[in-house]
C-alpha cells in the first residue's frame, strides 16, 4: 500500500484529469449513493474522499441554504476542484483537508455522511478506523452511505480482470473490491442495507447504515 504522501501526490496530479477519467463513467454509482442517502433540506452532511466534488455539489443543492456540506479529502488539488464546482453553495470554508482515519471534525456534528470509492483505497487495517470516524462525527440516529467496489456475490469476468489489473498496477487501479457491511458493523452501525449494482460489469455495493 502506498503511504499518504504518495496518495496525496497522485490525486493532486489526477485532479486535473479526474473528471475526464471517472466523471461520467462512475456517475451511476454516485447517483445511487445520493439516492440512498436521501439528503434533505437543512441537513448537515460530510463527504469523505470528495474528489472533484460531483456528489458534494449535489448534496449542497439538496441541503440548501439552511444546511451545510463539509467536503473532506487528503488531496488539496481535489478540494480546489470541489470548491470551484460547488460555487457559492459550497464555499472554501467548508472544504477541509483531512484524512478519513482521523477526521478533523467535531463528534456528533452531522446528520449524514458519505464515502464514495474511497474506503476501498485504505489499507485493510485502516478501514475499520475510517468507519469509526464516520460514526463518531454523526449524531445518534445519523446515517452513512458508503459506495464501494464489492468483493461479495458471484465472481464476474470484469472483476477478475480488474483485480489482476489492480495487483499489477496498484498505483493506476488503486480501488479494490471489499466487503463494506462488516466494516460498518464493526463500527457499530445498525439497520445496514446493501444495494448491489454493476458498473461496467464490476459489482458495486451501496451500503447504508445508522449510527445507533
Ligand atoms: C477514487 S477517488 C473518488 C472521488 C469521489 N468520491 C468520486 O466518487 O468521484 C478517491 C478520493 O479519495 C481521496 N482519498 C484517498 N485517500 C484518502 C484518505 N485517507 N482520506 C481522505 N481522502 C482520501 C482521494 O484524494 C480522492 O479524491
Amino acid at each position: 500500500m502506498p503511504d499518504r504522501r504518495d496518495v496525496r501526490a497522485r490525486y493532486d496530479t489526477l485532479s486535473r484529469y479526474y473528471d475526464v477519467i471517472a466523471g461520467w463513467t462512475e456517475q451511476p454509482a454516485r447517483d445511487r449513493g445520493l439516492a440512498r442517502l436521501a439528503p434533505a433540506a437543512g441537513e448537515r452532511i460530510v463527504e469523505v474522499g470528495v474528489g472533484t466534488g460531483r456528489t458534494a455539489a449535489a448534496l449542497a443543492r439538496a441541503v440548501g441554504p439552511l444546511g451545510m456540506v463539509v467536503a473532506v479529502d487528503v488531496s488539496a488539488g481535489m478540494l480546489r476542484r470541489t470548491v470551484a464546482r460547488g460555487g457559492p453553495s459550497l464555499h472554501a470554508a467548508r472544504a477541509c483537508c483531512g484524512d478519513a482515519v482521523a477526521l478533523p471534525l467535531r463528534a456528533g456534528a452531522f446528520d449524514a455522511a458519505c464515502m464514495i470509492f474511497t474506503l476501498e483505497l485504505l489499507p485493510d487495517g485502516e478501514m475499520a478506523q475510517a468507519a469509526h470516524e464516520l460514526a463518531r462525527v454523526l449524531r445518534p440516529g445519523g446515517r452513512a452511505c458508503v459506495v464501494s467496489l464489492s468483493s461479495a456475490g458471484a465472481e464476474t469476468m470484469a472483476r477478475r480482470w480488474y483485480v489482476r489489473g489492480h495487483q499489477a498496477f496498484p498505483g493506476a487501479l488503486d480501488c479494490r473490491p471489499i466487503a463494506v457491511k462488516p466494516v460498518l458493523e464493526s463500527a457499530g452501525f445498525s439497520s445496514i442495507s446493501v444495494d448491489s449494482m454493476r458498473l461496467w460489469g464490476l459489482p458495486v455495493d451501496v451500503v447504508t447504515g445508522c449510527r445507533t
